[in-house]
C-alpha cells in the first residue's frame, strides 16, 4: 500500500492503495466516482475513458501510481455548472440507449473536439474507434459530435 495524491476534477484526494491497482478501480471503489464504467478491463472497449490533461485515456490500463499529481477529469467533472455542450448535444440527438458506454463515449468526444473543433466523419470515426457500443448508437454519436462542434463554433 502507498499514499498517493490524485488530482481529480480539480480536487486533491489522498488515497492509500496499492500503486499498481488500475486508476479505474480507485475512481469507482475508493472514491465512489462511478460515472466511469468498467467494461472489459483490458483496454478494448473505452467504457472507462477519462481525461489525463486533455487526452482521453483508458483508466483500466493506468496504474494509479503512474498518474499521481496529474490532472485527471472524469464525467462527473466535465462541466462545473449545467451540462457540457457535448452532453447537451447528446441529449438533443437522444444518443444513449442502455447508456452503459456513454460516459466513455462523451469523454472521448470532448477530447476530440479539443484537438479538432470541426472534425469530419472520418476524423470522428477514427477518434471514436476505441469506444464500443453494444447498442450500436454510432450514427447518433456522430450526429451529436457534429452538433456540439457547430454549437461551440457558433458560440465563439
Ligand atoms: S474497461 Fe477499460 S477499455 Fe474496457
Ligand atoms: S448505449 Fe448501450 S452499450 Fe452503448
Amino acid at each position: 500500500m502507498a499514499q498517493i495524491t490524485l488530482s481529480i476534477n480539480s480536487r486533491v484526494h489522498e488515497v492509500d492503495v496499492d500503486s499498481e491497482i488500475p486508476l479505474l478501480w480507485v475512481l469507482r471503489d475508493t472514491l465512489g466516482l462511478t460515472g466511469t464504467k468498467f467494461g472489459c478491463g483490458i483496454g478494448q472497449c473505452g467504457c472507462c475513458t477519462v481525461h489525463l490533461g486533455e487526452t482521453a485515456v483508458r483508466s483500466c490500463q493506468l496504474p494509479v501510481g503512474a498518474v499521481s499529481g496529474m490532472e485527471i477529469r472524469t464525467i462527473e467533472g466535465l462541466s462545473v455548472e449545467g451540462l457540457h455542450p457535448v452532453q447537451e448535444a447528446w441529449c438533443t440527438e437522444n444518443v444513449a440507449q442502455c447508456g452503459y458506454c456513454q460516459a466513455g463515449q462523451i469523454m472521448s468526444a470532448v477530447a476530440l473536439l479539443k484537438s479538432n473543433s470541426k472534425p469530419n466523419d472520418e476524423a470522428i470515426d477514427v477518434a471514436m474507434s476505441g469506444n464500443l457500443c453494444r447498442c450500436g448508437t454510432y450514427k447518433r454519436i456522430r450526429k451529436a459530435i457534429h452538433l456540439a462542434s457547430k454549437r461551440v463554433e457558433e458560440a465563439k
